[in-house]
């Protein structure tokens, strides 16, 4: 594990507070399709889930809510205490459902085999380089029952916004929003550095808070990511020792490459949702 490279800080979820308040609010993670689709999966699978990266619980409670447990593991102090409070205010059997692991996705030891390990919402691309790639693969391959699952969720990689200078423009794709306590904010996203030998994209998401008081505060979060091609994904599964059973390209399984084209601009070129299993020990 190289822990002392400058793109390790968790995606900078453990280095910026406002995360807490704001991730659950965000319209990109409320209004995010995805959650039925992890739902009915942990639930055709049986058996307990381990959600790495899970944060705020944004899966994780729907998934508890559904009967499923599932571990929760995040190394975000501020993700984790956000979805503590959201325990707090669930029944008991579902809140005694999930169980927390404070843990680094690269490297944990959680004593127990799951059915399913399932890795939503591009956390892996938190992981900028082979070697956390491959640990984090490999813990998951330990931690896994030998007829389990595992479900990766990165962004198929847009060509456009790698090669184009555009994207290092400040964009503002949600409208504003409130938190609870009345702040108001808007959040603007862009590109501030392109690594294109490691494929480490670091994007700002800029929030403009304001006050009750009025009072504007501009709170930035850097967020180092790393893109990967459909190829190397299937690549460094088989490195780790599993075998793709299915990419889909969104979260209706439509299969990955039937409709969304290289030259797809934007943020991502849709999705890529990985199905792998377990095949052999690791290399
Ligand atoms: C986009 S959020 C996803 C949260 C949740 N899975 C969801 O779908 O809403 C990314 C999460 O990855 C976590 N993370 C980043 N690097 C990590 C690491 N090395 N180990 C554990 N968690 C990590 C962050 O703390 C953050 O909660």
């Amino acid at each position: 594990m190289s822990a002392e490279s400058p793109h390790h800080h968790a995606g900078g979820y453990a280095d910026f507070p406002f995360v807490q308040y704001v991730y659950d609010h965000l319209p990109a993670a409320k209004h995010r399709r995805d959650v039925d689709f992890h739902v009915e999966i942990a639930k055709q699978i049986g058996g307990e889930v381990l959600e790495l990266a899970a944060g705020s619980g944004r899966i994780a409670i729907p998934t508890a809510r559904a009967g499923v447990p599932i571990t929760a593991l995040d190394l975000s102090t501020y993700m984790l205490a956000a979805l503590q409070e959201s325990l707090a205010r669930e029944p008991k059997e579902v809140s005694e459902r999930v169980r927390i692991a404070e843990a680094d996705m690269r490297q944990f030891d959680l004593g127990v085999r799951y059915q399913l390990i399932t890795i939503p919402f591009y956390s892996f691309q938190h992981l900028t380089e082979t070697d956390d790639q491959l640990a984090c693969l490999r813990s998951c391959h330990r931690h896994l029952a030998d007829d389990g699952r595992l479900v990766i969720n990165v962004t198929n990689p847009s060509l456009p916004r790698i090669v184009s200078g555009k994207s290092f423009d400040e964009i503002q794709p949600e409208p504003e929003f409130k938190l609870p306590d009345g702040r108001s904010v808007i959040r603007k996203i862009r590109d501030s550095k392109k690594d294109l030998v490691n494929q480490v994209i670091t994007s700002e998401f800029i929030y403009l808070v304001t006050n009750l008081d009025g009072n504007q505060e501009r709170l930035v979060h850097e967020l180092p990511m790393r893109y990967i091609f459909r190829n190397e994904m299937e690549h460094l599964l088989a490195r780790a020792g599993f075998a793709v059973e299915a990419i889909y390209e969104d979260f209706q399984k439509t299969p990955f490459g039937t409709r969304h084209s290289i030259n797809e601009a934007g943020w991502s070129a849709g999705e890529m949702i990985v199905v792998a299993k377990k095949c052999a020990a690791t290399a």
